[in-house]
């Protein structure tokens, strides 16, 4: 898959997830063979106005390149300001903007899935932005805002007009928020009627089903969010399965907990101890997901302050785990 002129090594793109894709996850990622990283969506006016969290979230390592930057605002200037920014200032490879955000606090802004009400604004934004930068513009979208108003081909036909290099397709309205199945159907469509990549995403949760996506549906790629948290071996086992035809084994206990301590670790280099090892607490839970017995030690994780302290109950949850495997065997 080509966007503009970035070549990703495969087609399996990690998505953009906020409070998630932080350098510290996405160097996992791609470690683990993401085509494409997407960063968490950053806000225009926050990029504007030089907040300090929102400046740190356009950091990006060399290593976890081609990566996927994303802004969100409901106004054009606004919007194509921070685009600049980040064309200027950053090395993100390609500049996304967030048409899909369901929450009302960003929708009642006009940003977000708002846009997808109307084809020519997008247009007219799109255009914009791709006039004043020279990195890629890219944008990510629903498929509509509700069942009587999904315009997913004509919203991705305007982002195609407008010059804007891909784009990717949520398979759900706004109002559904996560709730249903996403429509691929409705991605089959947008990808027949536009010439620039498509990318579909939408509850893929193995490599099996990611294959037949790419087969069935025509896409270019395939965006991979909520099966990846805590769960970086998704992609892996899809690029794997897509490169060799080969399933690979599901990661066992201690493999899992190693990766969590190098993510935390990771995190920790960003953002110090305290802030790292409680926002760690929901990838931790999310890493013991799929295992055995987890009860007490996800609830004792939520009273973890430091990183030993996490570090012991884990792999103590580990020991214990295999112990009692050896025992059976
Ligand atoms: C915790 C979380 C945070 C998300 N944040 C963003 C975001 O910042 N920008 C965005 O475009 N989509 C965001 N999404 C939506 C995902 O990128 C993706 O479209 C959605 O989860 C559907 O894909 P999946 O079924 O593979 O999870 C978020 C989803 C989750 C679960």
């Amino acid at each position: 898959m080509k966007i503009g002129d970035i070549t990703m090594k495969n087609p399996v793109v990690l998505a953009p997830m906020a409070g998630v894709c932080n350098p510290a996850f996405r160097l996992i990622a791609k470690e683990f063979g993401a085509g494409l990283v997407c960063a968490e969506m950053v806000s225009d006016k926050g990029i504007l106005y030089e907040n300090e969290k929102s400046l740190k979230m356009l950091y990006v390592d060399e290593r976890e390149k081609p990566l996927s930057l994303q802004i969100f605002g409901g106004e054009r200037e606004s919007l194509v300001a921070a685009a600049k920014y980040v064309d200027k200032h950053t090395n993100a490879d390609i500049i996304d903007i967030n048409m899909g955000c369901p929450v009302p606090k960003i929708t009642k802004c006009d940003a977000g899935a708002k846009w997808l009400l109307d084809p020519d604004k997008i247009y007219e934004m799109v255009a914009a932005t791709v006039d004043a930068v020279q990195k890629p513009v890219t944008v990510k979208m629903r498929i509509g805002w509700d069942e009587d108003h999904v315009y997913a081909v004509k919203n991705a036909q305007a982002v195609e007009r407008a010059g804007g290099a891909a784009v990717a397709v949520h398979g759900r309205t706004r109002v559904q928020m996560y709730e249903g199945t996403a429509n691929w159907d409705i991605i089959k469509e947008v990808k027949q009627n536009v010439s620039i990549p498509v990318i579909g995403n939408g509850d893929i949760s193995t490599p099996q089903e990611a294959k037949e996506r790419l087969e069935k549906y025509g896409v270019d790629g395939v965006m991979i969010g909520r099966a990846a948290l805590g769960n970086p071996w998704m992609l892996y086992r899809t690029v794997q399965y897509l490169e060799k035809g080969e399933i690979l084994p599901e990661p066992n206990a201690r493999e899992k907990m190693n990766i969590c301590m190098l993510h935390m670790d990771r995190l920790i280099e960003l953002k110090g101890e305290e802030v790292a090892v409680r926002e760690m607490r929901k990838h931790a839970a999310w890493y013991l997901k799929g295992l055995p017995k987890t009860g007490s030690v996800r609830n004792e994780i939520n009273q973890m302050t430091t990183r030993d302290d996490m570090s012991k109950l884990l792999f103590d949850y580990v020991d214990q785990l295999e112990e009692k495997q050896q025992k059976i065997s």
